[in-house]
């Protein structure tokens, strides 16, 4: 009972300042045991001007929630700044849950969430108004459209048995440009003749991460989120790749897959250079919402490198094959910038020195189409042989460019090797480091990364984005301050009448 009061006077309260900010009543939680309509105020009269409407719809746990718009009709603007409708699956305070963003005519496809929480908010500004918009919802028991990135779907009730008489559909919605690819993690059917191969599956035997298909589906350009690829296999010899929507925050719920896969020889270098994901769990102090996880090989059964999250930098990683995978899990909720890979792939070569010169060694296999100017110490003078196996550079001390330095006392002799990947489309040349210790004849190389020098830019950019975010956080609070105040005096006066109230009851 005592709860009960308490529940009573906070949605009071909430209500209250949801009332004191606007003169329009709109918005509410929502339970549905089945279906029911939510319009636009005043629907389907004009909308009133400078309304801010929350909706928030909770069916039972393992359900979802279906939307079907029956009418749509808002001010038109090319990104939907003036008045608009956004669609969450999941809370509305978290931006990694939006799926889309709507307002003019073009009625938004029917969505569906992918759990059983469900948002749609409301906004109109100070001018122009229009009817507005009328959706039906629907707890869903089974099947759907499906409009996230990525997710999950069960059968009813799964993992325990389904249900005789059951007819689910599932249709999932991508924008033209993406692929789905849809994975059976578990599938247990009862085995029926009748069931077709091309369009369904089913089988008494347990299958696990089995039955990849590739199946290209149709158009959904309303979704402000689509992203860019988020399953990919990169071949060239150095690239980049970020998390989808980058520099936007990342969609909830995704499993993403990088495999760089070069050339046999090479070896994969990875730098990150700027990484904001949700924190580790404070409990269990790991990656357990969203991560990036590394390993050195193909796929997840290749040895890890490391998984990380939150703001932490991982280290440049080198591959020891010539694959890497990179594969970014989100969780339902909370959702950061994410994070900017760059990668170059290694030429594994021999480097060794007299006390006059240098000797390079490049197996031809490791640079297949490249002709011997391509590789060369110093100047392009100083460009390689060719022999029968190999690109071969003899460098004396005396030419090519290579210097002596000064390193913890010894004198070094040092140059750089370029070789040089471009072709017609791209610019692309690599830059080794070679050193050579004379007196003991010992000789070692490096890559040189000009995505070092970007790494180091990135962080001082970092450091100075979060000065200035510091500054606008401390701004904030006052303009909180005086809302509260507002807040908690409403709240005060709701428990007074209340008090009246019930001194006034018993009186009687
Ligand atoms: C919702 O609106 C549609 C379209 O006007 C109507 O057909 C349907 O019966 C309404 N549903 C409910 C539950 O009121
Ligand atoms: C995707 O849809 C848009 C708008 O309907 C269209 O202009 C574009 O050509 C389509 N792209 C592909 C690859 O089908
Ligand atoms: C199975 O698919 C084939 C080809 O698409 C079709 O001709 C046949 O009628 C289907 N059978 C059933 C049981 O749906
Ligand atoms: C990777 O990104 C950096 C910085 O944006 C750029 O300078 C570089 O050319 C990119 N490399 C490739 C291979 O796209
Ligand atoms: C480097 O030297 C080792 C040992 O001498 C040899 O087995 C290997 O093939 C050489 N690699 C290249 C790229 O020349
Ligand atoms: C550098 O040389 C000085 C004097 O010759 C010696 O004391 C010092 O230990 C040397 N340092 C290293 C790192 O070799």
């Amino acid at each position: 009972m005592g709860l009960r009061i308490a529940l009573y006077f906070h949605l009071l309260c909430v209500f209250s300042k949801a009332a004191s900010k606007k003169g329009v009543k709109c918005g509410g939680i929502l339970a549905p045991s089945s279906s029911g309509n939510i319009s636009s105020p005043n629907f389907p009269g004009l909308y009133p001007y400078n309304v801010d409407c929350s909706w928030l719809i909770v069916v039972s746990e393992g359900s979802s929630v279906l939307l079907t718009f029956y009418h749509f009709e808002l001010e038109y603007h090319q990104d939907c700044t003036y008045d608009y409708v956004k669609i969450y699956n999941g809370v509305s305070e978290d931006e990694g849950n939006l799926l889309g963003k709507f307002c003019g005519d073009s009625s938004p496809p029917q969505f569906s969430s992918s759990w059983n929480i469900m948002s749609i908010i409301f906004h109109s500004d100070r001018h122009v108004a229009h009817s507005g918009f009328l959706v039906g919802y629907r707890k869903d028991s089974c099947g759907g459209v499906l409009t996230g990135l990525s997710g999950v779907f069960f059968s009813p009730g799964y993992p325990h048995e389904y249900s005789n008489n059951a007819e689910c559909s599932w249709t999932i919605q991508v924008s033209n440009r993406s692929v789905v690819t849809l994975v059976f993690l578990d599938f247990q059917l009862e085995n029926n003749e009748g069931c077709n191969l091309t369009t369904s599956h089913c089988s008494t035997a347990r299958h696990s991460n089995t039955g990849t298909s590739g199946i290209t589906a149709g158009t959904s350009n309303h979704l402000t989120s689509s992203p860019r690829e988020c399953q990919q296999v990169l071949k060239t010899i150095s690239g980049n790749f970020t998390s989808p929507s980058y520099p936007n925050i990342y969609p909830n719920n995704m499993n993403c897959h990088w495999l760089v896969a070069l050339p046999p020889g090479y070896r994969i270098k990875l730098f990150f250079p700027l990484m904001a994901l949700e924190d580790q769990n404070s409990l269990s102090d790991s990656c357990d919402f969203d991560s990036v996880a590394v390993y050195d090989g193909s796929s997840e059964t290749e040895v890890l490198l490391g998984r990380w999250c939150g703001a932490e930098q991982p280290p440049p990683l080198t591959s020891r094959t010539n694959k890497l995978l990179v594969v970014l899990n989100t969780d339902r909720n909370v959702a950061f910038k994410g994070f900017t890979a760059t990668y170059m792939g290694v030429v594994p070569m021999n480097v060794s020195c007299t006390r006059t010169e240098f000797q390079i060694q490049i197996s031809q296999r490791a640079l297949p189409q490249l002709d011997r100017e391509s590789v060369f110490l110093g100047t392009p003078s100083c460009s390689a042989q060719m022999t029968a196996t190999s690109y071969k550079i003899l460098a004396r001390f005396i030419s090519c460019g290579t210097a002596g330095q000064k390193r913890q006392n010894i004198t070094m002799l040092v140059n750089t090797l370029y070789i040089d990947f471009s072709d017609g489309k791209q610019q692309s040349v690599q830059e080794y480091e070679v050193q050579c210790d004379a007196q003991r004849k010992v000789a070692s190389v490096s890559i040189i990364s000009p995505e070092d020098r970007i790494r180091m830019n990135e962080l001082a950019r970092l450091a100075e984005e979060s000065k200035s975010l510091e500054s606008v956080q401390r701004a904030e609070p006052e303009a909180h301050e005086t809302s509260d105040i507002v807040f908690i005096s409403v709240c005060v006066l709701a428990v007074i009448l209340m008090l009246i109230a019930i001194v006034w009851l018993v009186l009687l």
